[in-house]
């Protein structure tokens, strides 16, 4: 990687005190946005991650510890192990992230941690990390929500790809991630109107629930995408709650059919067809999620749609939505996809741009809602 050219931040703009929670300032508009460097640490779930990110969209450097291995002998992850680990973790990463972009903590502008949600446990440690970094160095500190993060990483590209189109306002926004399946719609910069979110497991979980169930491997999407690749999606008939007249979810009601289809299998028997069991479990998922999406960006007018989150990795989801031709549809690269840090860097820096500032007494907020 080349060195970072040697940069001065701008002066802050006039609406630099911003409370903590707010998440609606005025936006700039694009030539008003000041530069940034942000460093980003992320530690809401079992990824310990660092990054640097300037100006929102160019990564300079993107570090991730997955745990994944960890977790997988208990099927998902388990809260202790994951704090514990981003403890004995988190300080070469951050290390590490300054060190792959060629940089000090003087070279950067601002510190930004994932305030949540998240497990308790895990976002404590980060934002302990952060909050060290900060008082160390005098460096503003900024408290990032996750899901505006996975959002944000719809405008960052690495230094060897180039800049892709940015999404246009109003934009349909879809998280599917292990934790939330939200949909949202953002009129600008960090202005959220939050439509709709499913009304029990979010689509990751679901993934990851029927995987268990099919003797699949944790985490469940990956594992289900790469076991359908073999399977008729068409072999099960399988439920899709509609939902109509609201933008919620559900995957409850698709998880217990699976169940009661294997149940029947076993019953008389019969191995499970797996592969066809996942293609029909993933078509059923990827229906419901394009389907209510395209609909919710006619009804609200929207230019573009962003989906994000773990669940976005997904190539079916992508390539169902690649189909259609009415909306442009931004979806991050799959390196981005799944929890990282250039996320919190990138959404890190508009909340910097925009005057957020976060004092040391800031605590991690668990159940923290966008919009
Ligand atoms: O965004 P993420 O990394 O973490 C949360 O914030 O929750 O999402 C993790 C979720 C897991 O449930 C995982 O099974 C799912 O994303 N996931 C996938 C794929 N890759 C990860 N789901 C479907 N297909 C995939 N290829
Ligand atoms: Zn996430």
């Amino acid at each position: 990687m080349t060195p970072a050219k040697p940069h001065s931040p701008a002066p802050l703009p006039p609406n630099a005190l911003i409370s903590p929670l707010s998440t609606s300032p005025a936006p700039l508009s694009p030539e008003a946005l000041p530069a940034g460097r942000i460093l980003g640490i992320e530690t809401s779930c079992d990824e310990t991650a660092a990054a640097v990110v300037e100006n929102g969209r160019l990564i300079l450097s993107s570090l991730v510890a997955s745990q994944v291995d960890l977790h997988a002998q208990y099927g998902g992850v388990f809260p202790e192990v994951a704090s514990r680990q981003h403890i004995r973790t988190i300080s070469s990463i951050v290390e590490g992230a300054l060190q792959q972009a060629h940089l000090n903590l003087r070279d950067v502008d601002a510190v930004a941690v994932t305030r949540g949600p998240g497990l308790p446990g895990s976002l404590v440690v980060g934002m302990n990390m952060a909050k060290g970094l900060a008082l160390g160095s005098g460096l503003p500190l900024i408290g990032i929500n996750h899901l505006e993060a996975h959002v944000y990483s719809a405008w960052l590209h690495a230094a060897e790809s180039p800049a892709l189109a940015e999404p246009r306002f109003p934009l349909l926004v879809l998280i599917v991630s292990g934790g939330h399946t939200e949909m949202i719609l953002m009129t600008g910069h960090l202005q959220y109107r939050r439509l709709g979110a499913t009304l029990d497991d979010a689509a990751g979980e679901a993934f990851d629930k029927v995987a268990r169930m099919l003797g699949l491997s944790y985490p469940g999407g990956p594992s289900i995408q790469k076991s359908a690749e073999g399977g008729n999606p068409r072999a099960f008939d399988l439920p899709r709650a509609w939902l109509d007249e609201t933008w919620n979810f559900s995957f409850s009601g698709l998880k217990t059919a699976v169940l009661r289809e294997v149940r029947r299998i076993q019953e008389r028997n019969r191995p499970v067809p797996v592969p066809d069991m996942a293609a029909s479990f993933q078509a059923a998922v990827v229906d419901v999620l394009v389907g209510k999406t395209l609909r919710a960006a006619e009804t609200f007018e929207a230019k573009d749609i962003l989906v994000a989150g773990g669940v976005s990795a997904n190539q079916a989801l992508r390539e169902a939505f690649a189909a259609q031709k009415r909306f442009r549809v931004h979806i991050p690269p799959l390196s981005l996809c799944t929890d990282n840090a250039a996320m919190i860097a990138g959404a890190g820096y508009y909340r910097f741009a925009h005057g957020q500032r976060d004092g040391l007494e800031m605590d991690v907020l668990p159940n923290w809602v966008l919009g």
